[in-house]
């Protein structure tokens, strides 16, 4: 039975909308829930192996909920020659979860990723948008607090 989801009802139902249905949905969402991609087979009439095969295809599509906010410590080269896996290490430390790790009430996912183009900045951690520069173990505590 085919649930009624925003994202879908914005859509013809043609199987070529698959990858801007996924785009919408995480765009709104932040990832493709097992629920919704059962829906997009039924809206589409598409198997759901089929549509699992082709969103897994692509490394854009998270398939698990993230936290509300995103903490993403950069471990490009100029940050981690400036200490970027000590950050990675006490944001690991002061959420309690490892990078790719959600917290259990989903208020902060960790992801280190390379460089965000502000090695000038480095070492750097994102949180959400906003981009915290020049970053020391000590700071980072004070960055968490800002979102606890
Ligand atoms: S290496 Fe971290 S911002 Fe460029």
């Amino acid at each position: 039975m085919i649930k009624e989801l925003d994202v879908l009802g914005t859509f013809a139902r043609d199987r070529d909308n698959l990858i801007p249905i996924f785009q919408a949905e995480q765009a709104k969402s932040g990832y493709l829930s097992a629920e919704f991609m059962e829906s997009v087979a039924d809206y589409l009439g598409i198997s759901l192996s089929s549509t699992c095969g082709v969103a897994t295809f692509y490394t854009q599509f998270k398939f698990s909920r993230p936290g509300d906010h995103k903490v993403k410590v950069c471990l490009g080269t100029a940050c981690y020659v400036r200490g970027g896996t000590k950050i990675c290490d006490e944001v690991s430390h002061q959420l309690k979860i490892q990078a790719g790790e959600v917290t259990p009430d989903y208020k902060f996912s960790l992801e280190g990723v390379a460089c965000f183009g502000s090695c000038a900045q480095s070492p750097v951690v994102v949180v959400d948008r906003k981009v915290y520069g020049k970053m020391n173990a000590k700071k980072v505590k004070n960055v968490l607090k800002e979102y606890a």
